[in-house]
């Protein structure tokens, strides 16, 4: 059983869309995967996904509606196998707070799965439009496709 844990800033649109992804390919594969998502920031606690995400991911028929933002902590590096960072900023803040060099070794950038590594960085899509909300689909629906070993 492989444990994985979505990481991005507020846990409210990147890291909550691929644990949904994923949460979808595990029922529907079933797969031996669990998957949870968390924050670094602590500014969402407890709130649903953003709605754009929402409504983005329901166009994909995937729900959200039951997922709510927690901060990431470090006990995170004992719970789970693989940890995976949407950006730079959200690699560097986990890093900081890795003990050993074994935590150290979980942290990788999503996309380093599809495009091994390039260090590419799932966009923050908050400040932005709609087409940056599909644009973050896109990107992490292929990285999630990786980790099930499907072909999308
Ligand atoms: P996320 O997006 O890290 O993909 O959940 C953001 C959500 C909220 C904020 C920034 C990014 N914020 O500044 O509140």
């Amino acid at each position: 059983m492989q444990k994985i844990l979505m990481v991005c800033l507020g846990n409210i649109c990147r890291s909550p869309l691929a644990e949904g992804i994923m949460l979808k390919l595990i029922k529907d594969h079933n797969l031996s995967i669990i998957v949870d998502s968390a924050g670094t920031s602590g500014f969402h606690i407890g709130e649903n996904p953003d709605h754009r995400t929402i409504q983005n991911a329901k166009s994909h028929k995937i729900d959200l509606n039951q997922l709510v933002a927690r901060q990431f902590k470090i006990e995170d590096f004992d719970e789970f196998d693989k940890i995976y960072v949407m950006d730079k900023s959200n690699y560097r803040n986990v890093m900081t707070l890795a003990r050993t060099k074994e935590d150290e070794k979980k942290v990788e950038l999503l996309l380093n799965l599809i495009e091994p590594g390039k260090n590419m960085e799932v966009p923050d899509p908050y400040f932005g439009g709609e087409k940056g909300f599909e644009n973050v689909f896109q990107l992490i629906k292929k990285a999630c496709y990786k980790i099930a070993d499907l072909k999308d």
